[in-house]
Order: structure tokens, then C-alpha cells, then sequence
């Protein structure tokens, strides 16, 4: 159990590099104007996006799976984790759907909404580390 504890906690600080910096990445191509900037921006959201975060997001939610209903780890905290948790990943689906809007040149969104967009995932970091650690209920 401790094994998959572990790797649960290793791809979701992988999860967690590209949730805080593909928004960034938003933010500096948002105000991109040259096409070779936005080119080497479109790779690498690509890269970041298909290559580290959705492979982190599939294995922190598969071991964390794991260790709620194989191992039974659980309580009112983890139903309060879980409802986080999915919204999390529907903020992950947004960033596609975003990532999306940039590679086709049909972005929506200024350089200040990327800002903003990008400390929603912090809210959710110190929410749920709280949770697993302290178990209120
Ligand atoms: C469907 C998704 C997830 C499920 C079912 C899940 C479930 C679990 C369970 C059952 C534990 C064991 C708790 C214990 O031993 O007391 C755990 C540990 C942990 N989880 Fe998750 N988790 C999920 C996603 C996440 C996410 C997205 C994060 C980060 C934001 C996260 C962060 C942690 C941390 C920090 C630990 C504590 C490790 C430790 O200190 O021993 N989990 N998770």
C-alpha cells in the first residue's frame, strides 16, 4: 500500500507541474505576435499537455482509486476529495479545450485571464493536501 501511496503522490506532483505552467504558457503566448513564437508555443502546450499532464492525471487518479476502493483508505474527507478532485479534472478538460483554440490561431482570452485562470489549481493543491493530511470529518 505504501508502494502506491507513493507513486500516487509522484504523478500527481507530475499532474501538478503542468497544471501550474501550461496556463503560463497561455499567459506568454496569449501576447505572443511573431509566428515562430507561437509555433514553438503550440509544441510545446502540445508536449506538455499529451506527454506529462493527462499521463500524470490518469496515474494519480488510478492509484488514488486504488487505494480508496482496493484498499479501502476512506471517510468523509475522501467524498469531499473526490468532489475536488473532479473538478480538477474538468479544469484539466478546459486547458484542452483551450489548447485546442491556440493550435487552430482562434484563442478568446487576454494575457490577464490566463493570469487569473492560472492560480485555480493552487486553491485546489492546498484544499486537498489539507484534506488527506488533517482529515477534518
Ligand atoms: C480520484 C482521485 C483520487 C483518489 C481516489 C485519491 C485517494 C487517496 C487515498 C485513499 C489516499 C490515502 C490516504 C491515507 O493513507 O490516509 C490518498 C493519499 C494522498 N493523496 Fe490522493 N486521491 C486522488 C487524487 C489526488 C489528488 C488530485 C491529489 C493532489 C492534489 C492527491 C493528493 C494526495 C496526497 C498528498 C496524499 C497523502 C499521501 C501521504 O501523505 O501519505 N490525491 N489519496
Amino acid at each position: 500500500m505504501l508502494w502506491v501511496k507513493a507513486f500516487h503522490v509522484v504523478f500527481m506532483v507530475t499532474w501538478f507541474a503542468g497544471l501550474f505552467y501550461l496556463p503560463r504558457l497561455f499567459v506568454y503566448h496569449a501576447l505572443a505576435e511573431d509566428e515562430i513564437g507561437k509555433a514553438r508555443f503550440k509544441v510545446m502546450e502540445r508536449k506538455l499537455y499529451y506527454g506529462i499532464m493527462t499521463p500524470g492525471a490518469i496515474m494519480t487518479v488510478a492509484l488514488g482509486l486504488w487505494l480508496w476502493l482496493g484498499y479501502g483508505i476512506g471517510g468523509g474527507w475522501m467524498h469531499a476529495k473526490a468532489v475536488l478532485v473532479g473538478v480538477l479534472i474538468a479544469y484539466h478538460i478546459w486547458c484542452g479545450a483551450l489548447l485546442a483554440d491556440f493550435e487552430h490561431d482562434r484563442n478568446r482570452h487576454g494575457h490577464v485571464f490566463y493570469r487569473w485562470f492560472n492560480e485555480v489549481p493552487v486553491v485546489f493543491l492546498i484544499a486537498i493536501v489539507l484534506l488527506v493530511e488533517l482529515k477534518p470529518f
